[in-house]
């Protein structure tokens, strides 16, 4: 796994320009951003739960090649206001429900980022709608895997789907590796 120091800079300049709300920790965005650069040329990045957009700002500046779309509940987020004002041509948010988004859904994704509501109701909901819209070897991340004494974060649950199951490949770098990430790794194989 690389790190990113340049990108973690400018991210968290980022965060300070515009007061937005910090969504990572520095292996959090060197991991996603591992994941990223594995997208084809032209290809497609989904985020479910974008906030203010210091995530999915990060994924559009570091690739300025591929598609990335957001998704959140919460229109009175700021990011596409930033979204400008960073001169970014190739990211946008949608402002509904993930659900409601992934029923219309009709383009192939090759990275779906799920960092929306972490209630493991919520979690299944996402990865039942968006997984057909997922390509095969393409990937899910999702954030906040490590957190099993909060209520609220219970995206950890979601191991025992995917463990052993030869369908899909799990990779949890916290556990596989010294790294200090929150994010579990998903790669669709079919
Ligand atoms: C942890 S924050 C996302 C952080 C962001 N990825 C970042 O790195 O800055 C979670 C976001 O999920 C959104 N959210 C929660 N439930 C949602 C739902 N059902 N559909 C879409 N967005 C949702 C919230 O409004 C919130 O902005």
């Amino acid at each position: 796994m690389k790190s990113f120091e340049k990108e973690w800079k400018e991210y968290n300049d980022r965060l300070t320009k515009y007061s937005m709300s910090k969504g990572m920790y520095d292996w959090d965005l060197f991991t996603l951003l591992n994941y990223v650069e594995k997208i084809p040329k032209n290809g497609s990045y989904v985020e479910l739960g974008v906030s203010d957009g210091s995530s999915l700002i990060a994924v559009a500046k570091f690739r300025p090649d591929i598609e990335c779309l957001g998704v959140d509940v919460n229109s009175n987020s700021p990011v596409n206001n930033i979204i400008t004002s960073e001169g970014i041509t190739n990211a946008q948010v949608t402002f509904d429900d993930s659900c409601n988004v992934s029923k219309s859904w009709d383009w192939d994704i090759d990275l779906l980022f799920i960092d929306g509501d972490h209630s493991i109701p919520q979690i299944f909901y996402d990865t039942i709608g968006w997984l057909p819209r997922v390509k095969k070897y393409g990937y899910m991340l999702y954030h906040d895997y490590e957190s099993p004494g909060n209520a609220k974060f219970e995206v950890y649950k979601l191991k025992n789907v995917f463990e052993d199951h030869s369908k899909y490949d799990l990779y949890i770098p916290s556990e596989k590796d010294i790294i200090s990430t929150s994010m579990m790794i998903v790669q669709k194989l079919w």
